[in-house]
């Protein structure tokens, strides 16, 4: 693969998320030795830049990097010069000014990564130019999320061509929903979207292989995968819907629920879950439940992103 950004996942062939799959598949076996040092990427540096909060993402971005034997540094905004004011512009320069190879930015706002790269594109030298790969950018994309549900739903079925995926609840805030209808598609999945009204988007339902439903159960009948959402209560105004519980009893992956999937219909959550809203405890800590595992796969996603992208020729 050739040296790029990671911005969002219709920048990547088909070709190439099946290479990065399949290099997952070699780093999940190494993530599962004894001793976790590879020195692939040793001598490079990474920045990871986050201006929101993060637990799975940071973290496995930081390990990834350091399994791969990358010197990895973390900047979060609020223990940063972003506090005295600082502009997203003026810190990537700082960081790319001491030598950094990428940076890894997850920001509040819809095209950040964008931004970052038209930043280094402008004013640093081809062969100086830092990656910029995005951890999250608003409600606009997470390209590594999706790869890593993506290789989870492969390393559960053997194959990802004709599978239902139902990804249900707050569609309109979820850059994880958007990444992963680019992915899935890409490789041949049907997509189905069912949430509240107000949280659906409208222009979707033009793409061939979407599906938008107004009622759950439709989305959940015969899926094989069901990726359930977070609710963004952090994105979003007042209103969208009337309380959390009458949420949890519309929308809420339950047990019953659950039940009009296929039996061996599998479940995931991208993280944090809002236990009891979104999904029933029940459920989430069933065995149909791949949330953890998801959490493995995004460290072994993050390494081949991390080593195809970075390592890449021109
Ligand atoms: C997601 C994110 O931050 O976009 N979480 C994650 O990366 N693990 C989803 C979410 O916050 O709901």
């Amino acid at each position: 693969m050739k040296r790029k950004n990671v911005i969002d996942l219709d920048r990547f062939s088909d070709a190439e998320i099946r290479i990065i799959l399949e290099t997952a598949k070699e780093m999940k076996k190494f993530i599962q030795g004894d001793v976790k040092k590879l020195d692939a990427l040793k001598g490079k540096s990474i920045v990871t830049l986050f201006y929101e909060p993060s637990t799975r993402t940071r973290t496995s971005f930081e390990l990834a990097g350091k399994y791969l034997g990358a010197d990895v540094v973390n900047i979060t905004s609020g223990n940063s010069s972003v506090v005295k004011g600082e502009s997203l512009r003026d810190t990537l320069y700082t960081i790319e000014a001491m030598g950094i190879d990428a940076v890894v930015i997850r920001h509040p706002s819809e095209g950040a990564a964008d931004i970052a790269e038209k930043v280094y594109e402008k004013k640093t030298p081809r062969e100086k130019r830092p990656l910029v790969i995005n951890a999250g950018d608003g409600a606009h994309a997470h390209p590594t999320q999706a790869l890593l549900d993506i290789f989870t739903i492969e390393q559960h079925f053997k194959q990802l061509t004709g599978l239902k995926v139902a990804i249900i609840g707050d569609i309109l805030h979820s850059r994880v929903a958007r990444s992963d209808i680019i992915g899935m598609r890409q490789m041949g999945m049907e997509v189905h979207l069912a949430g509240p009204k107000t949280l659906l988007p409208r222009f979707l339902d033009q793409e061939p292989g979407i599906f938008i439903h107004e009622h759950l159960e439709d989305a959940l009948e015969d899926a094989d995968v069901i990726n359930v959402l977070r609710i963004q209560l952090e994105r979003q105004a007042a209103g969208f819907f009337p309380t959390t519980r009458e949420y949890a009893k519309f929308f809420g992956l339950n047990e019953d629920r659950l039940k009009l999937a296929k039996p061996d219909a599998i479940v995931l959550h991208p993280g944090p879950q809002n236990m009891g809203l979104e999904i029933s405890p029940k459920v989430a800590y069933s065995d149909r439940s791949k949330i953890r595992d998801q959490v493995q796969n995004g460290v072994a996603i993050r390494m081949a992103v991390l080593l195809l992208t970075l390592c890449g020729g021109e």
